[in-house]
This record gives C-alpha cells, structure tokens and sequence, in this order.
C-alpha cells in the first residue's frame, strides 16, 4: 500500500533546503551499521547538498556509516557538466568524511544497457538480495525531484513500467539514461521530493492530487512519503503541514 503524500510548503527555496536538510538528518539517525541514501540529480538538490555539506548539518550526520547511491545518472563521463554525479561530489561528497566505499556512482562507460544491469547488481549485493521485501526497504532515504512533466528521477510520461523485478533501467534520451525504476525508488524508509519554481506548479498539483498519469506519481512508496516544496510551486496547492519557516 503506498503511503499518502504529506506536502510541506516553504516561504522560499533556501528554507525548503534548510527544512530538506533537517528532514535528512531526522532520517539518517537511525540505529543500525548503515543509512542508505539515494540522491537525486537535477539543479533544486545543490542547495541541499551544500548544507548538508556544512555545520551544523554536516557534524550531525553519520557520514561512516552512510551509503549513497543515485537515483539517475546522466549517461556521460563523471566530469561531465551534467553528471549528477558531478554535482554531488562537487557541492557535498568532497567536503563529508564519507569512507570512498560507500560512494557508489552509477557506471556511465560501456552501453546504458550494461551499466544499468551492473548498477542493479551493486544495489542487490548492498541489498543482500535479488528481490525486495516490502518489511526491508532497500534504502534509508530517497531524495528525488520533479519534472514540469512529472518525471522524476528519468522515469518520463509515456514511458513504459519496468516490470517489478527490474531496479535498474536504461532510458533511451539525449543523452542516454540509467534510472532506477518505481520498485527501487519506492523501497525506502523515508522519500522526500523537492520542488522548487513556478515552472513545477502543474506538475506539484498533479503530485498532489494523484495523477498517475504522471511517473512521479506512480512511486509505489512505502515508508514517510514527504514533499517539500516553495510558494512558487505551491500556488495550487493547500499545505498539509504547516512549512516551519
Ligand atoms: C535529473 C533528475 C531529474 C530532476 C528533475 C528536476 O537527472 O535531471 O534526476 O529527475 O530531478 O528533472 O530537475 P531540476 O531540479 O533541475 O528542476
């Protein structure tokens, strides 16, 4: 059963990063020798890294034992401008005491077929399995982001659903995609979106209001299932939470 979407709505793109941060922290303090962390690509989430990346968020996270993993991966080289790889090490990942083993980039070399079989095979050796329980979510924390066409992640309307098994797919664009599916990113104890602009009203309305018709919609999430979002996007939408400003 997927969990209901509690939308938060800030004032303004830096406190939905303050608050995201917050959030982040909330979910990373959890008993247990490892926090799986599945970031997202995109611009909204640099603010985030960049706090996160600070004190007094950075001294509060248990950077030893957190894994992070990626959500999608453009495929391109890993310093290539638009690597979401990129952005996260340049804005966090260089600037956190998190041990190199525990970075697990999505492979961008080969063909977007291969690199997103092997990613899956990273994902089922961290997971200890090859198939998800719903009682053990594969991952801590999901961040993810919106589309203005309801995408998330590099999962595009139109676009067929991976069958329930497959965690890792290659997405035909310009440039090619890995994704992981809606099973994979819908295994988390916590998933948050982050949703920033004017230009994401419609598609935040959508989110709201269930349109299934859009991807970001169709995240079969189990865990908090949370949306930040600024005014700008919000213009549509009621809060369900009062936005700590
Ligand atoms: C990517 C992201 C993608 C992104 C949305 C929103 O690789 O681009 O995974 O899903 O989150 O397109 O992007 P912005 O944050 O730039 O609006």
């Amino acid at each position: 059963m997927a969990a209901s979407l509690m939308i938060e709505v800030l004032d303004d793109p830096d406190l939905v990063a303050r608050r995201a941060a917050d959030w982040v922290i909330e979910h990373a303090s959890v008993p247990g020798e490892r926090v799986a962390l599945a970031l997202c690509g995109g611009s909204t989430p640099r603010a985030l890294y960049c706090l996160l990346a600070n004190d007094p968020w950075r001294a509060q996270l248990p950077w030893q034992k957190i894994h992070v993993f990626w959500g999608d991966e453009r495929f391109v080289p890993h310093d290539h401008p638009d690597s979401n790889f990129r952005l996260a090490q340049q804005s966090l990942l260089d600037y956190v005491p998190i041990p190199p083993d525990n970075v697990h980039p999505i492979p961008t070399r080969g063909t977007p077929q291969a690199a997103a079989a092997s990613y899956q095979e990273v994902l089922r050796r961290y997971y200890g399995a090859a198939r998800l329980d719903p009682e053990r979510p594969l991952f801590d924390i999901v961040l993810l982001g919106l589309g203005a066409d309801g995408h998330t992640a590099s999962l595009f309307p139109g676009m067929p659903t991976p069958e329930p098994g497959v965690w890792a797919i290659a997405v035909d664009r310009e440039p090619p995609r890995i994704s992981l599916s809606p099973t994979a990113l819908g295994s988390s104890r916590a998933s948050a979106f982050l949703v920033v602009g004017a230009d994401k009203r419609g598609a935040l309305a959508g989110l709201a209001r269930g349109d299934t018709r859009l991807p970001a919609a169709r995240i079969p999430a189990a865990g908090e299932w949370r949306c930040f979002a600024d005014a700008a996007a919000a213009t549509d939408i009621h809060s369900q939470a009062e936005g700590r400003s």
